[in-house]
């Protein structure tokens, strides 16, 4: 689906997301199912798992996608089920559930935790600890990407190219802090048991019912007002993010491989906010002025192995603005992408 196209329901959202580009259909044809995705069932998860479906359908290949979650949220599973994804329901909390758990060659790890940590900061701990030590155990024979997040970088100055894979961490708060004990986990596994892995530090990927271009349309549609003091940041669409994870397998390797996820460009919170008024026929009042830093990373080692994302800033500004002036629906969950001090 070409994105100039206007995108006005659910059903045609989630075709956009799970269009196979060409190197991923190229890609599916060299992979061996089944392909297990753990922590399937958020928001990136349904559209990852359809995308595979799609690219394994059009390279004409047998590959068994198999969604596993604890399929909390009321209907998830049915959707998996309605798109032809195989389910398997289970808690990687619980120990007893890993014997569920089919082999596989492949395995993306999306399981995470991070809003309610000010108020339950052990939950958020367990989930981002104890499952990445149980999976890595269980499928320390397989390659994995497991997802991480640009949060484990510090603030950075705006005028910088952004965080690169190679400087060293320095997390903010809870949440980050367990991010990067994700990856230590991933990290001392792969030493002890020779796994292959890829680690993506993703900064905010985004389609028209979450992500900072929701965010701030949502503000300026409710309040008029939109707060800029975090005023600048980098995104993806999710097709694109969702593709280059998936990709990523074919660059796990031992060592893990680190590699940020998000588009080349740093947008300006005020300019986006201005251009989304713009197309919502708004004003918008700007609060506050631009901190000398932010959360950014340098994506040239993404775009060195995957090349750039075709969708432009401008298109995805166009549909949020018509998506959320439509009142179209939203997962409700916003990124909180203002948060400086960590805290979520
Ligand atoms: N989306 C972004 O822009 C972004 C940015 C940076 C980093 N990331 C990282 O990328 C990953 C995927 O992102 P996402 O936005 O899809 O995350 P998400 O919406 O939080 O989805 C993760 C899913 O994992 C499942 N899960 C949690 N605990 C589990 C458990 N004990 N057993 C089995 N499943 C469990 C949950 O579904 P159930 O409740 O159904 O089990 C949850 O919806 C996450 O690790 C996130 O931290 C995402």
């Amino acid at each position: 689906m070409n994105l100039t196209t206007h995108i006005d329901s659910v059903d045609k959202l989630e075709e956009a997301l799970s269009e196979p580009t060409d190197p991923l259909v190229e890609f599916v044809k060299r992979l061996h199912g089944p392909l297990v995705v753990l922590g399937a069932a958020g928001k990136m998860g349904p559209t990852l798992c359809l995308l595979a479906n799609r690219a394994a359908e059009a390279a004409g290949k047998e590959l068994d996608v198999i969604a596993v979650s604890r399929f909390s949220s009321p209907g998830s599973a049915r959707w998996f089920e309605d798109h032809g994804i195989r389910t398997l329901s289970a808690d990687l909390l619980r120990a007893g559930d890993y014997k569920k758990l089919p082999d596989a060659e492949n395995v993306i790890f999306l399981v995470g935790q991070k809003f309610g940590t000010s108020d339950n900061p052990s939950l958020t701990w367990a989930v981002n600890t104890i499952v990445p030590a149980r999976v890595s155990e269980r499928y320390r024979s397989s390659r994995i990407v497991a997802l991480s997040t640009g949060n484990v970088y510090p603030l950075v100055p705006i005028t910088s190219r952004g965080s690169t894979e190679s400087d060293p961490p320095a997390p903010k708060g809870e949440y980050a802090n367990a991010c990067l004990a994700r990856e230590r986990i991933f990290e001392f596994s792969a030493e002890r048991f020779g796994t292959r892995s890829t680690l993506v530090r993703l900064n905010y990927a985004l389609e028209l019912r979450y992500g900072v271009l929701v965010d701030i349309a949502t503000r300026i549609k409710e309040t008029g007002r939109v707060d800029v003091t975090m005023g600048h940041l980098n995104f993806i669409w999710q097709r694109d993010a969702n593709e280059r994870v998936i990709r990523s397998l074919d660059l796990a390797t031992n060592p893990p491989c680190l590699l940020n996820l998000t588009g080349r460009q740093t947008h300006s919170v005020r300019a986006l906010a201005e251009a989304l008024a713009r197309e919502m026929n708004r004003s918008v009042e700007i609060v506050g002025k631009e901190a000398d830093t932010a959360f950014l990373s340098d994506a040239s080692s993404c775009v060195r192995h995957f090349g750039d994302s075709q969708v432009t800033a401008d298109e995805l500004v166009r549909l949020t603005a018509r998506w959320i002036d439509a009142g179209l629906p939203l997962l409700g969950k916003p990124t909180h992408f203002e948060q400086r001090d960590g805290k979520y």
